[in-house]
């Protein structure tokens, strides 16, 4: 739910209520002209609209609504309210997996300059998009400030950077190449989940064995970002992490014979999946697994926060490994938190990022949010076996960019492959599949 500090003042005028109606609707122009004199005054000269609306509160935009995520929010919080026990935490998360609808809602909230004073961004080319709409401050400074120069890797810190500024600050690392694995399930086809196949196609064979033992659905799977984070990391299995990155720069062409490879994979899936993915967000799809409904489920690793808090036991009652044909790469993306321009309350937002960028935040917020902290800092022996085994692929695996997740593409180029693939998922045309995917490439690229 949004939850905005800001007042919103709904005046209609129907023909009926002539007159009176008039005088109503003027008093309640100068009202609303008065709010907007009080939020405008928060512009302390700093020439961005925003600025000194107040240090003791922070509004604070994400999708970490409800659920697991929305315990690695609170997690964070908690680490704020110690912190800065002086700012109110104002929670302006809007439900929706990936930001399927946080997105738009900021979109709108940015256009109308009512930005909130921090929001939640993926590094990379996502980032990019807020940066070249003058949307967001350098942050560089607070760097400096806080000593996070050396506290988060390089790599990472490109991600985040234009034209030698920072632009956010980061406070988690996911993997989106992860397939969560329930044994028991397994079991009923006398697969071994311990050895993950080798190939895409070992892993299709075995959805059939579990399809022939009567699972009705071996593979979980949920709505239109959930296919397309399914689809990239079949890419990232056909084409290699260097086949696969290649995709974003232009080096690898889409009408690469391995592309239709993936795509005829990725129609296989498809097929083992259950009927009504379109409908369900990650968590009801993930779900399906925890119950022993499903064998499989590929999701970032935001899900290890669902099996956790649904208290099952790794190794045991659930395993997860690398998409088959994509172990040694690590499908990355990271959450990071932005100061925006014109945001109201700047210096509680600084708070906020010092919290985030902090070891202490970082840690409460990645032990309950199933990621990985985005410092260097990082003791494993504190973390969870899943966690564990993300942190040491971390440090050693090749890293790729998540189309899903905002770090590989621009907003309107992974909205061009979202929709290809939505339509792709009710028409199984794999030609007319190719084809939009490659005019979305050159749309994108020239
Ligand atoms: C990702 C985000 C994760 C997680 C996931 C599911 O885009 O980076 O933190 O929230 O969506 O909502």
């Amino acid at each position: 739910m949004l939850d905005s500090p800001r007042p919103f003042i709904d005046v209609r005028l129907t023909a009926s209520n002539g007159g009176s109606m008039r005088k109503k609707l003027i008093a309640a122009a100068a009202l609303a002209a008065a709010l907007t004199l009080t939020a405008c005054s928060g512009d302390g000269g700093n020439g961005n609209g925003g600025g000194d609306g107040g240090d003791n509160q922070v509004e604070v935009f994400t999708w970490w609504a409800s659920g697991s995520e929305k315990v690695g929010l609170d997690a964070l919080v908690k680490v704020f309210g110690e912190q800065h026990p002086d700012v109110e935490f104002i929670n302006a998360a809007v439900a929706g997996g990936a930001g399927s609808n946080a997105k738009a809602a900021l979109a709108s909230r940015l256009e109308a300059k009512n930005p909130p004073d921090s929001f939640q961004a993926h590094a990379g080319a996502e980032l990019s998009d807020y940066i070249a709409a003058g949307q967001l401050q350098d942050v560089s400074s607070l760097y400096t400030e806080f000593g996070l120069t050396d506290a988060f890797p390089k790599s990472l810190l490109d991600r985040l950077t234009v034209d030698g500024k920072i632009y956010s600050v980061p406070s988690n690392i996911h993997r989106a190449n992860v397939v969560w694995v329930n044994p028991a399930v397994l079991e009923k086809a006398g697969i071994d989940a311990s050895k993950a196949p080798a190939t895409m196609e070992a892993w299709i064979a075995d959805l059939q064995k579990l399809k022939d033992a009567g699972v009705e659905t071996p593979l979980a799977l949920g709505t239109e970002w959930t296919q397309m984070q399914l689809f990239e990391t079949v890419l990232l299995s056909e084409l290699g992490a260097d086949g696969y990155s290649g995709l974003w720069n232009g080096d690898t062409q889409w009408t690469d014979p391995g592309v239709k490879k993936a795509a005829e994979d990725y129609k296989k899936l498809l097929g083992y999946a259950n009927s009504d993915y379109a409908g369900l967000d990650w968590d009801a799809a993930t779900q399906i697994v925890i119950d022993g409904n499903a064998g499989y489920n590929v999701m970032g690793d935001w899900a290890e926060a669902a099996f956790q808090q649904a208290g099952l036991k790794y190794d045991s009652d659930y395993t997860t490994w690398p998409v088959p044909g994509t172990d040694g790469v690590f499908d990355f993306l990271a959450d990071s938190f932005t100061l925006p321009v014109g945001a109201p309350h700047e210096k509680a937002a600084k708070a906020w990022l010092q919290t985030v960028s902090s070891a202490e935040g970082q840690k409460a917020f990645n032990l309950a949010k199933g990621s990985i902290p985005a410092r260097t800092d990082v003791d494993a022996s504190e973390y969870p076996a899943y966690q564990q085994t993300a942190i040491a692929s971390w440090s050693s695996d090749t890293v790729v960019s998540s189309l899903a997740h905002g770090a590989a593409a621009p907003v309107a180029w992974s909205s061009d492959i979202s929709s290809a693939i939505g339509k792709f998922g009710s028409d199984g045309n794999v030609d007319s599949f190719l084809t939009a995917l490659t005019d979305a490439a050159k749309k994108a690229l020239g």
